[in-house]
Formats: C-alpha cells, sequence, structure tokens
C-alpha cells in the first residue's frame, strides 16, 4: 500500500475543498483537459473514443465535450446521458460485443450507426439492422502486464477472423473495422503495437480474399493511470503504437477507446475514520466512511491499490492495522497493513487518482449512500497535491 502519513491538521484542508462534506470526490476538469490532451498528443491523428463506462459522471462528460472528443458507449442510457450535452450520435461508437436485443434497438433509434460483435450468433443478431449500421470485428489479444483482463470475456480469436468476417459478407452486414482491448491497466502498450501489426495484416488478407474492407482499426483502452499521483508519461507509454502506426496503410483511420487512464486521475476520495476496535490478533481496525461499494470498489473488481494519505496525530506504537467500509458486509475491507500508527476517528483520509470504475460502479447498499461529487474550479489543481 503507497500509504503517507501527515499531520492531522492539514487534513483541514482537504475537507474544506469539500466543503466539510465526507465522504466527497473532488473533481478536477483540469485534471481531464490535461490527461486527454497528452493522450492526444502521444497518438497524432488517432480519434480518441472516451469509454463512458469508466466515469459517466456529467462534469467530466461535458469536459471532454468542450475538448471535442469522441465517445465509446456500452448501452443505450449511456448514449441518453451524452445526447442532452449535444453530443452528435455520429461522434458515439457502441462497443459492447454482446447486447441485448432491446439495447441494439434502443441504441439504433437513438442514432448510433456503429457497432460492434465478436461471434456469429451476434452476427445474426444484428442482420435485421445490416442496412442501418456498420460493424467491427472484436478481436481477442492478451496484455500479460494488464491486470484486468478483457480478453478471455470477449474477442474472437484472430484464426476466427477470415471465417466471421466472410459469413459476413455473405448475409450482407458491412464489417469495415477490427479491434480490441489488451486489459485494462496495463504496464506497456507492448500488446497494443503486436495487435494493431497483427490487425493490419488480418486486413490486408480480408482486402485479398475479397471478403471486407476495413477502413478502421480501434484500439480499445487499457491506458493506464500511476496510481502514484505523477502523471503518466503517455508519450514515452505510447512509443510503440506510433512505431506500429507506420505500418498501417493510409486508407485504414485508427481509433482508441481510453476510460482509466483519462478517469482515473481526476477524481480525489476525501474519507474519514468514523469507528475503530482492537480486535484478534491485536489489530486495529479502522472503519471508514467510504468503503467497496462506495468509491472504492476497484481494490476488489481491478486490484488497484490507491495511493492514500492519512492525516492523523502520531502516537502510540506502529502496529497491525485493517481498513474497512461503512457497510456490514466482512467483504467491505482492505488495505491490510503493517506499521501503521494508531489512528483516531476524525482522522482524514484522502485517496488519490481513483475516478476510474469507483462512482461508476458505485451503489446504496445498506442505505448507506455514495460520496457526493464536488466540482472543483477549472484551474483548481489541488488533486495534483500529494502529501
Ligand atoms: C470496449 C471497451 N472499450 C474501452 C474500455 C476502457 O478501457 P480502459 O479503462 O482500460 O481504458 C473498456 C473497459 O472495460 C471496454 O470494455
Amino acid at each position: 500500500m503507497l500509504t503517507t502519513i501527515r499531520p492531522r491538521s492539514e487534513g483541514d484542508f482537504w475537507l474544506a475543498q469539500a466543503g466539510g462534506i465526507s465522504p466527497a470526490m473532488l473533481f478536477s476538469p483540469t485534471r481531464v483537459r490535461e490527461t486527454w490532451r497528452s493522450l492526444q498528443a502521444a497518438l497524432p491523428g488517432v480519434t480518441l473514443y472516451y469509454a463512458v463506462k469508466s466515469n459517466p459522471y456529467t462534469s467530466l462528460l461535458t469536459t471532454l465535450v468542450d475538448e471535442g472528443a469522441c465517445f465509446d458507449v456500452a448501452s443505450a442510457p449511456e448514449i441518453q446521458a451524452l445526447l442532452p450535452l449535444g453530443v452528435p450520435t455520429q461522434r458515439m461508437i457502441h462497443t459492447h460485443p454482446i447486447k441485448t436485443i432491446t439495447d441494439l434497438e434502443a441504441s439504433i433509434e437513438l442514432g448510433v450507426t456503429s457497432f460492434v460483435v465478436d461471434n456469429l450468433d451476434e452476427l445474426w443478431k444484428i442482420a435485421p439492422y445490416r442496412n442501418d449500421i456498420t460493424v467491427m470485428l472484436r478481436l481477442a489479444f492478451v496484455a500479460p502486464d494488464a491486470p484486468v483482463d478483457l480478453s478471455r470475456k470477449f474477442g474472437a480469436q484472430p484464426d476466427d477472423a477470415m471465417n466471421i468476417l466472410q459469413i459476413a459478407q455473405q448475409m450482407g452486414i458491412t464489417i469495415d473495422g477490427l479491434c480490441f482491448h489488451v486489459g485494462s491497466q496495463a504496464q506497456s502498450a507492448n500488446t497494443h503495437r503486436l495487435a494493431l501489426l497483427k490487425t493490419v495484416e488480418i486486413a490486408q488478407e480480408a482486402a485479398d480474399l475479397g471478403i471486407a474492407n476495413i477502413e478502421r482499426i480501434d484500439m480499445g483502452g487499457g491506458f493506464p493511470a500511476n496510481y502514484s499521483n505523477k502523471p503518466v508519461d503517455f508519450e514515452a507509454f505510447c512509443a510503440p503504437i506510433r512505431e506500429a502506426m507506420a505500418s498501417v496503410p493510409s486508407h485504414i483511420r485508427l481509433m482508441a477507446e481510453p476510460g482509466r487512464g483519462i478517469s482515473a486521475p481526476s477524481m480525489t476520495l476525501v474519507a474519514r475514520i468514523i469507528g475503530r476496535s482492537k480486535r484478534q490478533d491485536d489489530t486495529w481496525w479502522y472503519y471508514m466512511d467510504d468503503g467497496v461499494y462506495g468509491a472504492q470498489s476497484g481494490r476488489i473488481f481491478d486490484h488497484i491499490d490507491y495511493p492514500m494519505t492519512i492525516f492523523t496525530e502520531e502516537s502510540g506504537t506502529p502496529g497491525r492495522a485493517v481498513f474497512a467500509g461503512p457497510t456490514c458486509d466482512s467483504i467491505d475491507r482492505f488495505g491490510d497493513t503493517e506499521l501503521l500508527p494508531e489512528l483516531s476517528i476524525g482522522d482524514v483520509i484522502v485517496i488519490h487518482e481513483i475516478g476510474a470504475y469507483s462512482i461508476a460502479t458505485a451503489c446504496n447498499f445498506n442505505g448507506v449512500a455514495p460520496p457526493v461529487i464536488i466540482d472543483l474550479e477549472d484551474d483548481n489543481n489541488v488533486v495534483r497535491l500529494f502529501a
């Protein structure tokens, strides 16, 4: 656990940012703009579609609308969240490989025309709408260095691509794109590079066989957060992708769907200790007002160890401690640590870079409300502060 201990009095600064409310998520539009621009600069000529699923908070979406972003949606409700913000459906792609008929129909009705398939059954599902939509075929490539693997659940094997493309052609379905997602929080872009090279090869083979005219390749997400509160050097991270981009023929447009890399650094959680007890093995249990049913589900779902700053008056002998959330569920615990000073009720805990897959999954389990979100002023960069 990346944990820093600071004097309790300094915690009041963070509580003040949150208007005295805890738990609260501080949202920084500045941070969104910075990460968006730096990823865009690292991928020249690539159209970025922000993955709404990673954090659909309206102010975040609005900030990206101002940046001229396009959007990756996974459902009709995500489309409906964007429409009032003035995003035309031409700037949205629906990327869920397995859709319900109801969602497919609603999404088409709302005006989205770009969809994804990764198997033959899904081709049958979209067949009735083939005249209104174009389709990307999702292929599976696994990044060994990404803790969140998406290539088991989704994606056709590259060896099956020709077969699916050929059947789509026979069914009159236009597959004009290939896409992949190497897994979230990839530690390098090496798999992006290999996958891009392979999809270019597949596009060429499909053209040679006359079974598909691939005009776009979508590199998905997997652009990481640092979880150390230093901005990711996207220029360096994307170097292997830029290298592979040199092999992409000029008639193929490139796209990507970043989620975590953009949303993670945009939010900071301000929480407090609401209870404590020394339990078995002489271990202190510290209960926070936010837990895995609130903003911290990524600890379980994505195995993320968020950097955290604890504001406390150091006292007593450092000892074993466990943190827990405010609900009654035994799984709502995290952060076992060996040498923590004794903490007190009211101590402030600030968790950094917690904007991705956090508030998006938070629920009201046990009647405990998720953290409130507080919009920081546009040029307020306190989320950068890392004690
Ligand atoms: C289809 C698709 N695109 C993009 C993303 C965003 O990925 P990341 O947050 O790793 O950038 C996801 C995440 O699950 C996804 O499923």
